[in-house]
C-alpha cells in the first residue's frame, strides 16, 4: 500500500453561495468543521484580492477554529502577505491572480518571477508558514521553484480535468513526470483543480504525490447527496487509489 494520500478541502464555494445573497448562509467555516468530520485533512481557502468569496472575517475564523491545517491561497501582493502574516496559516499557496479569470486560470511563472516571489517565499518561511507555489506541471517551473527556496509545489490539473482521450493521456503524463522530477529535486509535491470523481483516480495513484487540492467539484456534488458524502466518497476513491495503486 502507498502512503497515504492527503485531502486539503477547499470550501471558497461555500462562501460563493453566500455571497450570492450577502448574509451569513452558507457558513464557509461550518462546511470546514464538516469536512474536518468526513476526513479532510486540511482546510483550502483563496483570499481574493476582489474579495468575491472568502472574506478577511473567514480567514480569521478558519485559523482560530479550525484544529487541521489551514492552507491559505493567496496572490505574492503586499496585502496578502500582511494578512498570511497575521494569521500565519499552516500554509500558504502562492498562486497568480488576475481580476477578470473566474478562477485560478494557470501556473505561476516562477521561472520568470523568481526576483518577485523570493521575498514573499523568505517572509513567509521566516514566520514558519510552509510556502507552495501553484505551477504548470512543467520541469522549467520545477527547477525555478527550487531555486526560490519553496519546499513545496502544487501542479495544475486543470487542464488535464479538461482535455479527452489522448490529449488527456498526455496531460496526464506531464504531471506523472513532474511530480517525480519534483520528488528527485526533494520538492513535497501536491496536486489540484478541477478534480473530480472521474479524475481523481489517475491523479491519486501518483506515487509521488502527497496531497491533493479539492473544492468546487465537492461543493457542487454536495447539492445533491451532501457535503460530508461528497468528500467521504472523494475520500475513499483516493484511498482506494493508493490501496492497489
Ligand atoms: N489548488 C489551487 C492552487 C487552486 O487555486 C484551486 C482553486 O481555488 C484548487 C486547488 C481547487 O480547485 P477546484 O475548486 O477546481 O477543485
Amino acid at each position: 500500500m502507498g502512503r497515504k494520500l492527503r485531502l486539503g478541502v477547499n470550501i471558497d464555494h461555500v462562501a460563493t453561495i453566500r455571497n450570492a445573497r450577502g448574509g451569513l448562509h452558507p457558513d464557509p467555516v461550518r462546511a470546514a468543521h464538516l469536512a474536518v468530520q468526513a476526513g479532510a485533512d486540511g482546510i483550502t481557502a483563496h483570499l481574493r484580492e476582489d474579495r468575491r468569496h472568502i472574506s478577511d472575517r473567514d480567514i480569521a475564523r478558519l485559523a482560530t477554529e479550525i484544529d487541521r491545517p489551514l492552507n491559505l491561497e493567496m496572490a505574492a501582493t503586499p496585502e496578502m502577505l500582511q494578512i498570511a502574516l497575521r494569521h500565519r496559516p499552516h500554509a500558504a499557496c502562492l498562486v497568480p491572480e488576475k481580476r477578470e479569470e473566474r478562477t485560478t486560470e494557470g501556473g505561476l511563472d516562477v521561472a520568470r518571477g523568481i526576483d518577485h516571489l523570493r521575498p514573499y517565499v523568505e517572509a513567509l518561511s521566516k514566520a514558519g508558514i510552509r510556502v507552495s507555489l501553484f505551477i504548470e506541471a512543467d520541469p522549467k517551473q520545477l527547477d525555478a521553484a527550487k531555486a526560490v527556496g519553496a519546499p513545496v509545489v502544487e501542479l495544475h490539473t486543470g487542464a488535464y480535468c479538461e482535455a479527452e482521450g489522448a490529449e488527456r493521456d498526455r496531460l496526464l503524463k506531464r504531471v506523472e513526470d513532474a511530480a517525480a522530477y519534483a520528488e528527485r529535486l526533494g520538492l513535497e509535491c501536491h496536486a489540484g483543480h478541477g478534480l473530480s470523481y472521474d479524475t481523481v483516480l489517475p491523479i491519486a495513484v501518483i506515487p509521488s504525490l502527497v496531497e491533493l487540492n479539492i473544492g468546487h467539484f465537492l461543493v457542487g456534488e454536495a447539492i445533491f447527496s451532501g457535503l460530508e458524502h461528497s468528500i467521504r466518497r472523494m475520500r475513499a476513491l483516493m484511498d482506494r487509489a493508493r490501496r492497489t495503486g
